[in-house]
């Protein structure tokens, strides 16, 4: 059996199937560049049938990406299929994943098909996606509530139609670690021509067990863990990436594989990925929370300064702590910017767009003096949303907030290139400048989370707030950084009106 584990990462699909987890197609090329950076073995970049935007955006991470598979997804239909081998056209080297539910509650209530008709459906879509690519997926959808028996008789039909990869997704996060282990041992022992494909699995975190759950399969024979990014994903989410592959490097004494992921890239797209969704990481997450490698007690502090190992099972180093150096700082030039957005997979489509970064780099370098990459992240984010001409745009912002005063937002806004002022009170400058936007916008929408973090260490630090809100059970996110909260509050603010405000018809793979 291989010795190596293939690592797909989905953060890109099912990682942005999160409600309020939505990304633009530059969001995701910025993503898909992170996770080539860190060796992913294949990227899902997403659903090409669900609206022209998901199309566009596997696209343009199917033409940028030259080190990893790109992959997309199609349910087990002639039109989800040829428009997946459509948008990977461009890719170096690409993979379908086509699925259809196995359970018999999915087959029944969902699908409205007898078994007969699903096999014969997978096989009809596995020989499809051969039309376009020699690396087909397939995934009986809800692996972990179907029928052994009628597992094995779709995988045995799929590997003959040219399946490459048999993935199990336990998609309702069912299973548990031992049943999901021997359900994969099982398969590869029943399939009579398992041995022609690789065995993946897809856990989902509703009872915290996906991790879990995925590597018990590895020690069953799977050979491909489909993960995110902080474990992002439709509702409890996904297998963490980070947790996955630190739990097979560090315990080789039990796993007999290894992936071959440039550790040291896991916390810095473990903050890409937070930013552009706004999911915040707790600090208890291991690996990639704030407290992940802090010691608190005197004893364990002790013991650590005396050996590492004593409290210690990994080096924060490996995973990309403490490495965070100043890159730039006032006197650096457009070229030491340009090559240090480069550097962490960033290039602006045009010298245009690279001077308003510029600009703000340097009136952000004169408010704080060190910059670092996390700040120059947030700094392309704010420029993206600059250059893009979006509905509304903030001229300007004053507040007064006195001690035993009320205080008051002035805000001047650009909605649909028209100028626009209001001042309005609050309980808090924050209040007073949501408070007041939302009087010239008009969107109706309820604020869900508020949340402000620092981006980097230091009072100087530029604060990074995310915002959710809800418009008729559609929810989206809004980041902002600025050094003055305030600023931010009203930058993600806007942002996530901008998002709001487009009307989305978007096809749900799973629904
Ligand atoms: O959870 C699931 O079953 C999925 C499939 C599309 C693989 O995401
Ligand atoms: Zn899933």
């Amino acid at each position: 059996m291989s010795d190596k584990l293939i690592i797909f990462d989905t953060t890109l699909r099912d990682g942005e199937q999160s409600p309020g987890a939505s990304m633009t197609k530059d969001e995701k090329v910025r993503i898909a560049k992170s996770l080539e950076r860190m060796r992913v073995d294949i990227i899902e970049a997403g659903f090409p049938i669900a609206s022209v935007g998901d199309f566009e955006a596997v696209q343009a991470v199917a033409n940028v990406i030259t080190e990893s598979r790109v992959c997309a997804l199609a349910r087990a239909l002639d039109n989800d299929i040829d428009r997946a081998g459509e948008a990977l056209k461009g890719a170096n080297a690409s993979r379908i994943h086509t699925f259809i539910a196995t359970s018999p509650i999915h087959m029944e209530m969902k699908l409205r098909m007898s078994p007969d008709q699903v096999v014969e459906n997978a096989v009809k879509a596995v020989k499809r996606a051969r039309r376009y690519t020699d690396d087909v997926e397939f995934s009986p959808e809800d692996a972990g509530r179907s029928e052994t028996d009628f597992l094995c008789r779709i995988l045995e039909a799929v590997i003959d139609a040219g399946a490459t990869t048999l993935n199990i997704p336990d998609t309702v996060g069912y299973n548990l670690p031992h049943q999901f282990g021997q359900l994969i041992y099982n398969l590869r022992e029943r399939i009579p021509n398992s041995d022609k494909a690789i065995f993946s699995v897809h856990c989902h975190n509703d009872l915290g067990l996906a991790v879990a759950n995925s590597l018990s399969a590895v020690l069953n024979g799977a050979r491909q863990v489909e993960c995110t990014i902080n474990g992002l994903g439709e509702r409890a989410g996904n297998a963490a990436l980070e947790e996955i592959v630190m739990a097979v490097h560090t315990r080789q004494d039990i796993f007999s594989c290894d992936t071959n992921i440039d550790t040291t890239q896991i916390l810095a797209a473990s903050r890409l990925v937070s930013g552009i969704t706004g999911f915040v990481v707790q600090p208890n997450k291991a690996i990639v929370g704030a407290n992940a490698f802090a010691h608190e007690s005197g004893i364990h502090q002790d013991g650590v300064l005396k050996n590492r190992e004593t409290y210690e099972i990994m080096r924060a180093e490996d995973v990309g702590w403490n490495t965070n150096r100043m890159v730039l700082g006032k006197h650096s030039g457009r070229n030491a910017f340009r090559t240090r957005l480069e550097e962490i997979g960033i290039k602006f489509e045009s010298e245009t767009d690279l001077n308003v970064a510029f600009r703000r780099f340097k009136e952000l370098a004169d408010k704080k003096h060190e910059i670092f990459d996390e700040d120059l992240q947030a700094l392309v984010s704010d420029t993206v949303a600059l250059v893009a001409n979006e509905r509304v745009r903030l001229i300007s912002l004053k507040v007064c907030s006195e001690t035993g005063e009320t205080p008051v937002a002035s805000v001047t806004l650009s909605i649909d290139d028209e100028e626009k002022q209001v001042e309005t009170a609050g309980s808090g400058p924050v209040d007073a400048t949501l408070r007041a936007i939302e009087e010239l916008v008009q969107s109706k929408t309820e604020l869900q989370l508020y949340s402000v973090n620092n981006i980097t260490r230091g009072t100087d630090s530029q604060g990074e707030v995310n915002v959710r809100l809800e418009k008729g059970g559609r929810i989206v996110s809004g980041q902002g950084a600025d050094t003055d909260i305030v600023i931010a509050s009203a930058k993600a603010y806007i942002n996530a009106l901008n998002k709001i405000l487009v009307p989305v018809d978007r096809a749900h793979p799973q629904v």
